[in-house]
């Protein structure tokens, strides 16, 4: 049995699907919500995990072998003005399921950020020192720490600004297509450098480390090392959409809440030779969107709007 929290999180809606589709596990899917989900093989709590009480039963009477955690506070802004949520969600929940899986035994797998890091000279391997700048990065990093050093063999999967197709929650691309098919003028920094990543990727990596039961940490980033602004821009020349909507804007004259690191990002470099992986570039990450936008018929994207 396979536990997945935060199953209703942006990349369970992609883990999932990979996992029945690459092990035999039952899966047992915690969320705050019913999904749509029609599996034999998935069970489904509907459950608030941030109650403890709530949380026991269900894993003690699914009795994982391993539990991943998708479930975290993801908005940056938000954690730094809301920081009781963002520790009982970010920490607090990885300390109660890490305890949890000692009891039944299950191995841990614990999803995170590059934002761990300062960004003073990113990208950054599994081996760098974390200095986290914003209140996201610091209870994401808390998080970590409780997992790796509360349960034997805890994986820690990092990762930075994940993209994939369309989905309940809005990512970087579908902000982007978004603003070029209504002519709405965008302001992305151009200051601010990661490797985003194909949420595939990171699918594929859990799930391999789920199979192969590797522990400790992974990073998981894109291959295109680039700024959020450079990446708006391969956005809008990929889908044929109005490239001058997009402005170049500084972090400083951006004035966000949180800090965010300027050179972030991830070197892959352990994946992809222990986990045996090939990371998505740009151009093959939104072809993969591209394509699963024309497979559904989604109407995001409809005829005449200028983009493909
Ligand atoms: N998206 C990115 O660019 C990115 C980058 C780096 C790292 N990550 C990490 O990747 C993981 C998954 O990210 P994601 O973008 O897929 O997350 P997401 O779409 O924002 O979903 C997070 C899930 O966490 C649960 N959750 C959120 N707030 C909660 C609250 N206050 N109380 C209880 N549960 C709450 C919800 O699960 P249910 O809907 O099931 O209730 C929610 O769907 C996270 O650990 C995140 O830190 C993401």
């Amino acid at each position: 049995m396979i536990t997945i929290v935060g199953a209703g999180s942006t990349l369970a809606a992609t883990l999932v699907p990979l996992l029945i589709e690459e092990t035999e596990a039952p899966l047992h899917l915690i969320s705050s919500r019913p999904l749509p989900y029609q599996n034999e093989r998935i069970r489904m709590s509907v459950l608030d995990v941030t109650d403890k009480n709530a949380l026991k039963p269900a894993i003690m009477g699914a009795h994982p072998q391993t539990i991943i955690n998708c479930a975290a506070m993801t908005n940056v802004d938000k954690c730094e003005t809301d920081r009781q949520t963002a520790w009982a969600v970010n920490v607090t929940l990885v300390e109660n399921l890490t305890r949890l899986a000692r009891i039944v035994d299950a191995r841990m797998i614990q999803v995170s950020t590059d934002y761990v890091f300062d960004g003073l000279k990113g990208p950054y391997a599994e081996n760098a020192v974390p200095n986290p700048i914003s209140y996201y990065g610091k209870s994401k990093l808390a998080g970590e720490n409780v997992c790796l050093s509360g349960s034997s063999g805890a994986a820690i999967v990092r990762t930075n600004v994940v993209y994939g197709p369309p989905s309940e929650r809005p990512d970087f691309v579908r902000w982007v297509i978004d603003a070029l098919e209504s002519g709405t003028p965008i302001r992305v920094v151009d200051d601010q450098h990661s490797n985003p990543t194909y949420v595939e990727d990171v699918a594929d990596a859990i799930s391999r480390i789920v199979q192969r039961k590797r522990s400790g940490i992974y990073h998981v980033g894109g291959a295109d090392y680039m700024t959020r602004f450079e990446f708006a821009v391969k956005i809008a020349e990929f889908f044929k959409g109005n490239v001058s909507l997009i402005r170049p804007v500084s972090t400083a004259d951006l004035a966000q809440t949180a800090r965010r690191p300027m050179r972030g990002g991830l070197i892959s470099l352990k994946a992809e030779t222990d986990l045996r992986m090939t990371m998505r570039g740009i151009e093959s990450g939104l072809a993969s969107i591209r394509h699963a936008m024309m497979s559904k018929h989604s109407n995001m994207v409809g005829p005449g709007s200028g983009i493909e």
